[in-house]
Order: structure tokens, then sequence, then C-alpha cells
């Protein structure tokens, strides 16, 4: 870990889970329940009690009712608080996911920190939509002025490294909404590319999280697997500060 304080909040987040209905469900041939388990291993391993769990989109790749008990239950065996936002593979079960295992909806991870989980689902579409009113709202209803924030979406804001696949086709109006009035720290968390990297633009700092599933480099326009080891990040915040700690899996689950 980057850090010795143990610090006030600690937020895992497992990105691009893709679980299937089938035990034996595979991503580009990677045993996604597999990687699943062992990156909750990893996380009961290292947690302590106040840590938080972020499921950061397509948590389930099929829809099934069966991909979302399956993942209930392993969440829920780390006695975490669990919190989520939906991916474009999510479907109409992902509100009574979110609902079972992230009853509430948490505006502040940390006394310092407002934290906001968007939906980006577009309609029927891969490329997400940033949600401008709920950002808006988020402002006005729950971030103070000296409070710091985090948005968690699961499609890409900003894709610093080639092919630009589209994440979100309104992303700038989203950097707007963002950054509107402010000049506290804000970080913004996605996933949906597979693949690590971070970048900053002004006051937004931008963490793309890899997946559990499998991680990704690109073809042109298509997603090729770069590696099937489970990768993760943790964020450590702190009153004026955070700590984003990248984790790569690389050994069996055991
Ligand atoms: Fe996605």
């Amino acid at each position: 870990m980057a850090s010795g304080r143990r610090t006030s909040t600690r937020i895992w987040v497992l990105a691009d889970a893709h679980i299937g209905g089938e035990p034996t469900a595979e991503l580009m041939g990677v045993n996604v329940r597999t990687n699943l388990r062992h990156a909750i291993k990893f996380v009961m391993a290292q947690a302590g009690e106040a840590d938080h769990i972020v499921l950061l989109g397509d948590i389930s790749h099929d829809g099934s009712a069966a991909s979302y008990e399956w993942m209930a239950t392993e969440v829920g065996r780390t006695g975490l608080r669990c919190h989520s936002v939906p991916g474009n593979h999510d479907g109409a079960r992902y509100a009574g996911f979110r609902r079972h295992v992230a009853p509430g909806d948490p505006t502040r991870l940390h006394q310092d920190w407002s934290a906001a989980f968007l939906d980006t689902r577009g309609h029927g579409s891969e490329p997400g939509r940033a949600p401008l009113g709920d950002v808006q709202r988020f402002w006005a209803d729950w971030a103070s002025e000296t409070s710091n924030a985090i948005f968690f979406m699961h499609h890409d804001l900003i894709q610093p490294v080639p092919p630009g696949r589209v994440g979100i086709p309104n992303a700038g109006e989203f950097m707007l909404a963002l950054t509107r009035g402010s000049n506290r720290q804000i970080l913004v968390v996605g996933g949906h590319r597979h693949q690590y990297y971070t970048a900053n633009i002004g006051s937004v700092a931008y963490v793309s999280c890899g997946a559990i599933s499998c991680q990704f480099e690109f073809d042109d326009e298509t997603p090729v697997r770069e590696s099937e080891h489970p990768e993760l990040i943790s964020i450590d915040l702190y009153s004026h500060d955070y700590v984003v700690n990248r984790h790569i899996l690389s050994s069996g689950p055991g």
C-alpha cells in the first residue's frame, strides 16, 4: 500500500465483473466468477470494518437473475457496505440488486468528501450519457462549499490512450457541470474501458479502473484481451487528500 497511515475511509472499487448466469460463464476466455472470487478474497484479507465496496457497473454480463444473486452473496460475505452504479450490460434487474446490497443513497463516505453515484446508461446503446441534472442536484443539495467531491460512474469520461472509443458523448458538458463554481478536489472514477489509467484536467482528476473480468487493449476499435488477471483499485480518502492504489491480482485465487 502507498501509505503507512490508516485512512479515515478506504473504498474498494470493483469494475466490470461481467458475471454470467452460468457458473462457467466466460468473458474472452476468462472465468469471470473465479476472478471475482479472487478479488473478494483479496479485499477481505486487507479490509477494515469501516471500508466500503463500490461495484462500478457491468456487474452482470447477461442481466440474469442468477448473476445478480451470485454477486449479492459474494459481496455480502465481506460484511462491508456495498454501493454500486449500473453499466451498459446491467439490465432491468439491476434496480432490485442495488436496493438489496446498498439500501439508501450514501452521499458522505468521509466527513470531508461528498459522493455521487451516477447512472450513465445510454438508451440501449454502449456509449453512455452523463446525467447532468443529477450532477447539478448533487452540487445544490448535497455538496457543501468546503467538501471535496468524488463521482462514481461506469462509462469512461476521458480517453487519453488510443483509440478514442466513445465513452460518453456529452463529456464536455459533463466537465463543465463537474467544475461549476468549485475549486475543491474533484475525483471521478470510471470503468468500462477495462484499462487502468489516470488523467488530470484542471481541478478534475480522473481514474479509469481496470476490470475484474479481464483487461483490454484495442485493435483499432475492437477490444482484445490483454490480460486475464483481475484488477481493482482502492481509494483512501483523507480530509485534504486522497491516495489511489492499483491492485493487479497476478497469482491464482488459491
Ligand atoms: Fe461497460
